[in-house]
C-alpha cells in the first residue's frame, strides 16, 4: 500500500477494542490511552457475546466503528485446549468470523487481528519466520486452537485481496503482565511459576518440583510491549502476511525458573522431575519483519517479572481466575 494510501487512526477516531478486559485487550486499551486516542469503545463478554451472530451484527451496525483490534478469544494452556478441543475450534472460529465479517460489512476501515505463535507448524524453523505458516503439520494439542485462528488470519487476508480491505494481524510469542491468567490448570508457563513460587514461599515449602528438565527454550514478551507494538501497525503497517511480535531473546525454563524465584523471594530448592514431558525444545520468533518496519521491544525480562508480580499482589483476585 502506498504512503498517501495509509490509514492512520486519529485522536477522535472511533476503536473498538474486542476483549477489553483480557491481558492483551486491557493493555491496547491502556496504550491507547497513553497515546491519547479518546474514543474507545469496549463491551465487557456479558453485555456483548461476540459468538452471537445477530447480536454481534446490531453492535457494529450501531457502533460503526472505524478501527477494531480483536484480542477477544477462548485462550488456554496445553490441559484446557486437550481437554476441550472442540469448545476451543468453535467458539474461537465463530468468535472471529463474526466480528471481522460485521466490522467489513459496516465500513471498518481497519482491523488488526491477534494470532499467536502457537500457531506455527510443530516442526517450524528456528527463530519461526512470518513465511512458515502453513508449510507443515501443526502440534496436536492445540490444533483445534491453530486452526481457528488461522481461519481468522486467511479470512482477514481473502477480505483483502477479494474487496481491497486493510486488515492486518499480528503474532505474539508468549505473553506475560498485568492482567494475566494465573489458573492452576489454564494458565501460561511463566504466570504459573509466579503463583507456584509465590504459593511456596507463603507456605515455606522447602522444594518446588518443576516438570521436565528445565532445558527448553522460551521467548516471553512482555504484554504493554505487545500494545505499543498493537497500535503500532495499525498506523504504519499493511499487507496479508502477518508479523511476528517478540523479543527474539530466549532463556530456558530452568533459567526461568530460577529467576521467577528470585524476583518472588523463594528461598527453597527447585528439583526437575524428568519423567515429565518437556515440550518442544525452542520456540523462538523471528523479529527481523518487525525490526525493519521500526519498532522493537523495551522492557527487560527481569524487569518485567517484577512488574508482572506487583500486578499479581496488588490484585489477588487473579489468582482465583
Ligand atoms: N496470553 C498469551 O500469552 C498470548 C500469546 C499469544 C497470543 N495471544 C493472543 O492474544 C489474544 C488475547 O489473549 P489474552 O491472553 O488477552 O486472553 P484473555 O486474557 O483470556 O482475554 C480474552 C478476552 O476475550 C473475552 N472473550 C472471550 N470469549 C468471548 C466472547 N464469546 N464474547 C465476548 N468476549 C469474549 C474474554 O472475556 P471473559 O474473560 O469475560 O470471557 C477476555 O476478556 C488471543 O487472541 C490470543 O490468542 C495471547
Amino acid at each position: 500500500m502506498r504512503d498517501e494510501q495509509r490509514k492512520y487512526m486519529e485522536k477522535d477516531s472511533k476503536i473498538y477494542v474486542a476483549g477489553h478486559r483480557g491481558m492483551v485487550g486491557s493493555a491496547i486499551v491502556r496504550e491507547l490511552q497513553r497515546q491519547g486516542y479518546n474514543n474507545i469503545i469496549t463491551r465487557t463478554h456479558k453485555e456483548l457475546d461476540l459468538c452471537r451472530q445477530e447480536a454481534v451484527e446490531e453492535f457494529f451496525r450501531t457502533e460503526r466503528p472505524e478501527y477494531v483490534f480483536l484480542a477477544a478469544a477462548k485462550v488456554g494452556g496445553i490441559v484446557a485446549n486437550q481437554n476441550a478441543l472442540a469448545d476451543f475450534m468453535y467458539d474461537n472460529m465463530i468468535l472471529e468470523m463474526n466480528v471481522i465479517h460485521s466490522a467489513w460489512k459496516n465500513g471498518c476501515k481497519k482491523l488488526e487481528f491477534l494470532g499467536s505463535s502457537c500457531i506455527y507448524p510443530r516442526m517450524a524453523p528456528q527463530p519461526m519466520p512470518e513465511s512458515c505458516l502453513l508449510t507443515s503439520e501443526l502440534e496436536k494439542t492445540n490444533e483445534a486452537y491453530a486452526l481457528a485462528k488461522i481461519s481468522g488470519l486467511k479470512y482477514c487476508e481473502f477480505l483483502n485481496r477479494q474487496y481491497g480491505t486493510d486488515y492486518i494481524s499480528v503474532m505474539p510469542t508468549n505473553l506475560y503482565g498485568p492482567n494475566d491468567n494465573y489458573h492452576p490448570e489454564h494458565s501460561h508457563v511463566l504466570p504459573a511459576l509466579i503463583r507456584r513460587f509465590h504459593e511456596a514461599k507463603e507456605s515455606n515449602a522447602e522444594v518446588v518440583t518443576c516438570w521436565g528438565d528445565g532445558s527448553p527454550l522460551r521467548e516471553f514478551l512482555y504484554v504493554d510491549d505487545l500494545a505499543n507494538l498493537c497500535v503500532y501497525l495499525m498506523n504504519n503497517y499493511s499487507g496479508n502476511e502477518t508479523v511476528n511480535a517478540g523479543t527474539g531473546k530466549e532463556i530456558t525454563i530452568k533459567a526461568l525458573s530460577e529467576l521467577v524465584a528470585k524476583i518472588v523471594g523463594y528461598k527453597g530448592r527447585i528439583e526437575w522431575d524428568s519423567s515429565r514431558p518437556n515440550g518442544t525444545p525452542r520456540k523462538l520468533l523471528d523479529v527481523s519483519k518487525a525490526k525493519a518496519l521500526g519498532w522493537t521491544y523495551k522492557t527487560e525480562l527481569e524487569e518485567g517479572i517484577r512488574l508482572a508480580y506487583k500486578d499479581f499482589l496488588e490484585n489477588p483476585m487473579r489468582a482465583e481466575r
